[in-house]
């Protein structure tokens, strides 16, 4: 019989990081040679926080987004979700993914589509219907729920995406590029949905973004990743404590930010320059 000595034992206490890893790698096996998409990442991403991921085109963020998903399993190091083992993470529904095509089902209504991790989790049908009201409210689409996906912009199909993504009350959201095929204004509009859903939900999120403003408008932390093998070059705290409000896209330190993230993705471009 063990007996617990301090208050501090479990491994999935609350206070355990949403997202723990260290010096995690992938390799990809290739009929060319092998492809290393990431080379000892360490990231710990806290209960609540908001940390983008950026750097250019194949520096493996998507990658690391879908170990952390489980849906892709790590070479070396360890990952782990609020002190579970990955897989575990998983089957417990402790996140919800959201990519940047909506990947709705066409022959499903909005409320059905966001109702899907909930049957699939084995939920009454009383239960899904109150939960789906409470998700349409919050991504404000309660007059469209009874359409169907191709009857929606494309910025309303992204927040039944989100939605969907939080049907099952997880307590992380990965996010690869969801904004990425809409136009300027709708983004910056479901930025600032977001940044709402994730503080009313106390979700932590992990988002991949190309875009330097949106990644400072949104996260706590920026973490900036450098090319072939991708890893991790600097993580840049925002400091931001006030809500994100249209306010603080003219503020000089938003400004001051994004001059930071943009300096420190350069300085890796320029660096891979001279390598050549
Ligand atoms: N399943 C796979 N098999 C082989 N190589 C892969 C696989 N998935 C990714 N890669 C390689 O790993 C590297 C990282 O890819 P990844 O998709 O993670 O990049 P990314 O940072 O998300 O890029 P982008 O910004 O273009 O989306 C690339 O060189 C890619 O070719
Ligand atoms: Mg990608």
């Amino acid at each position: 019989m063990t007996v617990p000595t301090t208050q501090t034992n479990g491994a999935s206490a609350p206070t355990a990081a949403a997202v723990h890893a260290a010096g995690v790698g992938k390799i990809f096996p290739g009929t060319g040679g092998e492809v290393t998409a990431l080379a000892s990442v360490d990231l710990d991403v806290a209960a609540g926080e908001f940390v983008s991921l950026i750097g250019p085109s194949g520096c493996g963020k998507s990658t690391l987004l879908r170990l952390i998903a489980d849906l892709d399993r790590p070479t070396s190091g360890d990952l782990s979700l609020f002190g579970k083992p990955a897989p575990k993470a998983r089957t417990d529904q402790d996140y919800g993914i959201a990519f940047q095509q909506a990947g709705l089902l066409p022959w499903r209504t909005v409320a059905a589509n966001i109702a899907l991790p909930l049957e699939l989790h084995g939920s009454s049908r009383a239960e899904r219907a109150a939960r789906v009201g409470e998700l349409v409210d919050l991504v404000g689409l309660g007059e469209f729920q009874d359409r169907y996906p191709d009857q929606l912009s494309g910025g309303m199909q992204q927040r039944v995406a989100i939605a969907r993504a939080l049907a099952s009350r997880p307590r992380l959201l990965l996010m690869d590029e969801p904004f990425g095929a809409l136009d300027e204004m709708t983004r910056e509009y479901l930025q600032s949905e977001l940044t709402r859903i994730a503080g009313e939900t106390g979700a932590a999120v992990v988002f991949v973004t190309h875009s330097i403003p949106e990644a400072v408008f949104l996260s706590d932390r920026v973490v900036v990743m450098s090319p072939r093998p991708g890893r991790i070059t600097d993580v840049i705290a925002t400091g931001f404590t006030a809500a994100r409000d249209e306010q603080l896209r003219e503020a000089p330190e938003y400004f001051d930010r994004v001059t930071a993230v943009r300096e420190a993705l350069h300085g890796r471009r320029l660096e891979r320059a001279d390598e050549r």
